[in-house]
C-alpha cells in the first residue's frame, strides 16, 4: 500500500511500485565526527593479516565501514587495504548523519560507496565484515552491548564485527572481533585453544596452541555455559595495540578500551587484572629496553602468557604480531561476569 506522504529529502519513490513511503528512521544518534587519516592504520593491518582469508573466501564479499564520520578518509584507506586482498571487495561507509554522507558522496567510485544508515545496516546483503571504530564511545555501556548484538544479528554467517577504539593519532587502539551465535544460542563453533591459562581462560584453556581462525571461535561463550539468547553476538577476542616509542606502560590503554569494557577497568573485574598483570610484565621486561621497545613488548607479552591465555600462534599472536606492538587474548580473559543489557538502542 502506498503512502500519502509527498516528497522531501527524507521520503523514497519506490521504483517497483511508484509508492512514495518514508525510508525506515537510521537506529542510532548523531556523535562527534572526529576522524583524520590514518587513525585507523593498526586495525586494517590486523583485519587484512586475520580475516583476509575470510575475504578471501567470498566471491564479491561486502564490508561495511559503520560510523565514518565528518570525513569518509579512513573508509577510502580501508577500501585500499582491502582491494590488496580481494579485488572485488565492495566497501560501504554507513553514517548517521545525512550532512556527512553528503561530504562523502563526491568520493564514491566502483566499489566504494557511502550511505545514510544506522546499526541496522542498510545493504542489499549482509556484510562479511563490519568495522566500527569510535562509534559506541559516546553511547551509554548498555547499549553498547546493545549495538553489538544488533550489529552481530546483520552479519553474514561466518561474517565478523570488528568493533574498537583509538586515540586521535591512532597510537593507542583497541579492539574486539565477534561474531554471530548459532541459532540454537551456542557458539557457531567448537572452543580454541591458546597459550596460558591465566583466570578467565574458559573454554579455551588448554596447552596446545592456535591453529587459525575458527580457533577462537567458542570464546565468547563466557564461561563455557550456554547462553540462552540465540543470534546474538560472539564476543571472541580482545586485541591490545600501541605505538611503542611513546607508550609509558599497557594500561596506557585502558583509556582506548571498547565501551563494553572501559567501565570495568576497577578491581574485580578482569580486565583491570589483565592490564595490571600486562603492567607488572613489562615492568619485569625492562632490561630489555635497551634493545628497544619492541623487545621488551614481545618479552612482556611472553611473560603475560605465562598467566593469562593470550593467542601465541598466528593469525592472532606470535613475534611477528607482537613485534608491531599487538596483543591479542580470547574475550573471555576481560569478559565482565555481569552485563547490563538495555532491551533497544536509544531512539
Ligand atoms: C568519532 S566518529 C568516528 C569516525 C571514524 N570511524 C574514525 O574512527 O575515525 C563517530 C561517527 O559515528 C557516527 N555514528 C554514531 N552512531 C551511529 C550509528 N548508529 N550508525 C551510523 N553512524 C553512527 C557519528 O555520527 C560519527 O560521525
Amino acid at each position: 500500500m502506498c503512502s500519502a506522504a509527498g516528497p522531501s529529502p527524507a521520503v523514497l519513490r519506490w521504483p517497483h511500485t511508484g509508492c512514495v513511503s518514508r525510508p525506515p528512521r537510521p537506529e542510532g544518534v548523531i556523535t562527534r565526527g572526529t576522524t583524520a587519516p590514518n587513525r585507523l592504520r593498526r586495525a586494517d593491518r590486523w583485519i587484512v593479516s586475520v580475516h583476509g582469508p575470510l575475504l578471501r573466501r567470498a566471491e564479491r564479499p561486502l564490508v561495511v565501514d559503520l560510523g565514518f564520520g565528518a570525513s569518509p578518509v579512513t573508509t577510502a584507506e580501508l577500501f585500499g587495504r582491502l582491494r590488496v586482498v580481494h579485488p572485488r571487495v565492495e566497501v560501504v561507509g554507513i553514517e548517521i548523519d545525512p550532512a556527512r554522507v553528503a561530504t562523502a558522496k563526491p568520493r564514491e567510485r566502483e566499489g566504494l560507496s557511502f550511505r545514510l544508515g544506522g546499526f541496522e545496516l542498510p545493504v542489499d546483503r549482509p556484510p562479511t565484515l563490519v568495522r566500527a571504530f569510535n562509534v559506541l564511545r559516546q553511547y551509554g555501556e548498555g547499549e553498547a552491548w546493545a549495538a553489538w548484538e544488533r550489529l552481530c544479528a546483520g552479519l553474514a554467517p561466518d561474517g565478523v564485527l570488528v568493533e574498537g577504539t583509538c586515540a586521535e593519532t591512532g597510537r593507542r587502539a583497541s579492539w574486539v572481533t565477534l561474531g554471530a551465535r548459532g541459532a540454537d544460542g551456542t557458539p557457531t563453533a567448537g572452543a580454541g585453544r591458546s597459550t596460558g591459562g591465566g583466570k578467565g581462560a574458559g573454554a579455551l584453556r588448554d596447552t596446545g596452541r592456535v591453529q587459525g581462525a575458527d580457533a577462537v571461535r567458542g570464546a565468547g561463550a563466557v564461561r563455557g555455559r550456554r547462553d540462552p539468547r540465540p543470534g546474538g553476538a560472539e564476543p571472541r577476542t580482545v586485541t591490545l595495540a600501541a605505538h611503542l616509542p611513546t607508550l609509558s606502560r599497557p594500561s596506557d590503554l585502558a583509556e582506548r578500551l571498547p565501551k563494553t569494557l572501559i567501565h570495568r577497568n576497577v578491581p574485580g573485574e578482569r580486565v583491570h587484572e589483565l592490564l595490571a598483570a600486562f603492567d607488572r610484565a613489562w615492568a619485569a621486561a625492562a632490561p630489555q629496553s635497551v634493545f628497544g621497545p619492541r623487545q621488551r613488548w614481545v618479552t612482556a607479552v611472553q611473560l603475560l602468557a605465562r598467566d593469562h591465555p593470550v593467542l601465541t600462534a598466528p593469525p592472532y599472536g606470535g613475534r611477528a604480531r607482537w613485534r608491531l606492538g599487538e596483543v591479542t587474548l580470547p574475550w573471555s580473559a576481560v569478559a565482565p561476569d555481569q552485563i547490563s543489557l538495555i532491551p533497544s538502542l536509544r531512539e
